[in-house]
C-alpha cells in the first residue's frame, strides 16, 4: 500500500463526511497509515500533529498502550452481546463508574454523539407523557448550538449550513440567546452578558414552559460554533430556571466531557447536576464509537411499569458494545491513575506561557482558553480562510481545521511542551505569511 494508491481508491469508494466531494479535485485527501501518540503518519513517513484530537475524540494519544492492552484482553473474552435481555461485565462496571462520577444513576447506551442527543430528547418527551404532561413536546437550545446531524439532533442544532437544506424534515425548536461572550456588547463582562442571556431564557420560559419538555445545552463551550466560551453563571441560572419552570436540563457534554474544559465534566464548573447528561467522543479515549445518556432515579422510575409501551423501547444493535465499554473503562483508569485533571492544569499553564507570542500577534482576536481548549479569531478577509489555513498547516505537519475564521487547538492530553511549541510556531508562521492587517 502507498499514499497514492489509497487516495485513488478512497475517492472512488468512500463518501467522506461533512465534505463536498468535488472539493477533493483540488484539496488533497490525507492518507493515514498509522497513529503514534499525538501524531498521524502516512505511508511515506510524513507526520501530522493531531491538534484537533481527530474530531475531538482522542484523549491519550493514538495507539495508547494501556487502552490497546485492555482491548486485546477484552477481545479474547467477549467482543459483543445483545444488551436486550442480556448483560456483561464491562457495561455494568462502566455504568456504575459513570453513575458515581455524574451522580446520575441510570445509563442508556448509543453509538455516536447524535444518537445520545436523540435518546435524551425522546426520554424527556416520554417522561412528561408518562407523568401526565403530554403537552410538553417542545425543545429549546442555544443560538449557534450543535447537537449532531440526525433529524432529531439537527432539529435542536442551530447551524444554518447543516440545517437549512433539511428544514422540511425537522421538528420545530426554539433558540434562546447564546451566552458566548464574543456576542456581548462592548464593555459588558462575560458574567453580565451571561446573566442577560439567562434573563432572556426566563422571559421565554415564563410564556412557554407549559408546552416545553427540555432545554438542551452544551455546557461552558459551544464547540462547533467556533469554541464559543461562556461564564458558568449561565448554567447555574439555567438550572434554577429549569427547576422553577419544570423543564428538563439536558447537558450535551459530548464534546466537553472527560476533562476537556478542565474538570471531568463541564457542569461541575457551575456546581449543577443536569437531568440528563449526554456523553460520547472522549468516552472511549477516541478508540470506538460509544455514547451514553445518564439520568436520574426520578426519570427512570417514570418508565418502570407493567405497561410495555411506558418503557423506553429505543434501541441500537451495538448498544453497550463490550469492546467500546472496555475502552471506556481503560480511559477512566488512566484518568484515575495519572490524576489527569490536575496534570492537565499544569500542562495547560505551561502551554499558555508558550502561546503568549501567538496571543500577542496583531491578527489574533479574542484569544481564549479553557481546560485543554484554546481558540482565537483571525482578522482575515479571505473568504476561503479555513481551507487556506488548513492547507498551510498541513504543509507544516499540523492538523488544524479552523471553523470559519476561528483557529482552535483541542489536542490529545499527551502533547508535550515541544509539540505545543511546534504548534505555536507553525501557526505564527502561517499568520505572518498569509494575513495582511
Ligand atoms: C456538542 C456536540 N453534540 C453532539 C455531537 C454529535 O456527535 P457525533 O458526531 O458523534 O454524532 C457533537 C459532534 O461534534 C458535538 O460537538
Amino acid at each position: 500500500m502507498n499514499n497514492e494508491d489509497l487516495l485513488r481508491r478512497s475517492l472512488a469508494s468512500v463518501w467522506h463526511p461533512c465534505t463536498q466531494m468535488k472539493s477533493h479535485e483540488t484539496l488533497p485527501l490525507v492518507p493515514i497509515a498509522r497513529g503514534e501518540g499525538a501524531w498521524l503518519i502516512d505511508f511515506e513517513g510524513n507526520r501530522y500533529l493531531d491538534a484537533v484530537s481527530s474530531w475531538w475524540v482522542n484523549l491519550f494519544g493514538h495507539g495508547n498502550p494501556r487502552i490497546n492492552a485492555a482491548l486485546k484482553a477484552q477481545l479474547d473474552t467477549l467482543e459483543h452481546v445483545i444488551l436486550a435481555g442480556f448483560t456483561h461485565q464491562p457495561v455494568v462496571e462502566l455504568s456504575e463508574r459513570l453513575a458515581a462520577l455524574t451522580g446520575l444513576g441510570h445509563a442508556f447506551y448509543g453509538s455516536d454523539g447524535a444518537s445520545a442527543t436523540e435518546i435524551a430528547l425522546k426520554m424527556s418527551f416520554h417522561y412528561w407523557r408518562n407523568t401526565g404532561r403530554p403537552e410538553k413536546t417542545r425543545f429549546i437550545s442555544l443560538q449557534n448550538s450543535y447537537h449532531g446531524e440526525t433529524l432529531g439532533a439537527l432539529s435542536v442544532t442551530d447551524v444554518a449550513l447543516f440545517k437549512d437544506t433539511y428544514a422540511p424534515l425537522l421538528q420545530q425548536s426554539t433558540q434562546v440567546p447564546s451566552p458566548d461572550w464574543r456576542l456581548a456588547e462592548p464593555g459588558e463582562t462575560p458574567e453580565t452578558y451571561a446573566r442577560r442571556c439567562a434573563a432572556a431564557l426566563e422571559y421565554w420560559l415564563q410564556e412557554h414552559h407549559a408546552e416545553t419538555a427540555a432545554f438542551i445545552v452544551e455546557p461552558m463551550v459551544q464547540a462547533a460554533a467556533g469554541m464559543g466560551m461562556y461564564h458558568a453563571i449561565y448554567l447555574t441560572l439555567a438550572r434554577e430556571l429549569c427547576d422553577r419552570y419544570q423543564i428538563h436540563l439536558i447537558a450535551d457534554e459530548i464534546a466537553v466531557g472527560f476533562g476537556r474544559t478542565g474538570t471531568l465534566f463541564a457542569c461541575e464548573q457551575a456546581g449543577i447536576k443536569p437531568d440528563f447528561i449526554c456523553l460520547s467522543k472522549g468516552i472511549t479515549g477516541g478508540y470506538l464509537p460509544l455514547s451514553a445518556v445518564l439520568t436520574t432515579n426520578e426519570v427512570y422510575a417514570a418508565f418502570y411499569d407493567d405497561s410495555v409501551a411506558r418503557g423506553f423501547l429505543h434501541s441500537h444493535s451495538y448498544t453497550g458494545n463490550a469492546l467500546a465499554c472496555r475502552a471506556a473503562l481503560a480511559t477512566l483508569d488512566i484518568f484515575a491513575d495519572d490524576d489527569v485533571i490536575n496534570a492537565n492544569r499544569q500542562r495547560a499553564a505551561q502551554f499558555n506561557a508558550l502561546f503568549t507570542p501567538l496571543q500577542q500577534h496583531p491578527a489574533v482576536r479574542n484569544f481564549r482558553h479553557l481546560g485543554m481548549i484554546w481558540a482565537f479569531e483571525v482578522a482575515s478577509d479571505d473568504p476561503h480562510f479555513a481551507r487556506s489555513f488548513y492547507l498551510s498547516a498541513l504543509k507544516r505537519s499540523l492538523l488544524l481545521r479552523p471553523i470559519s475564521t476561528t483557529v482552535y487547538f483541542m489536542p490529545p492530553y499527551v502533547l508535550t511542551p515541544q509539540e505545543m511549541q511546534q504548534l505555536a510556531h507553525g501557526v505564527i508562521d502561517i499568520l505572518n505569511e498569509s494575513v495582511t492587517i
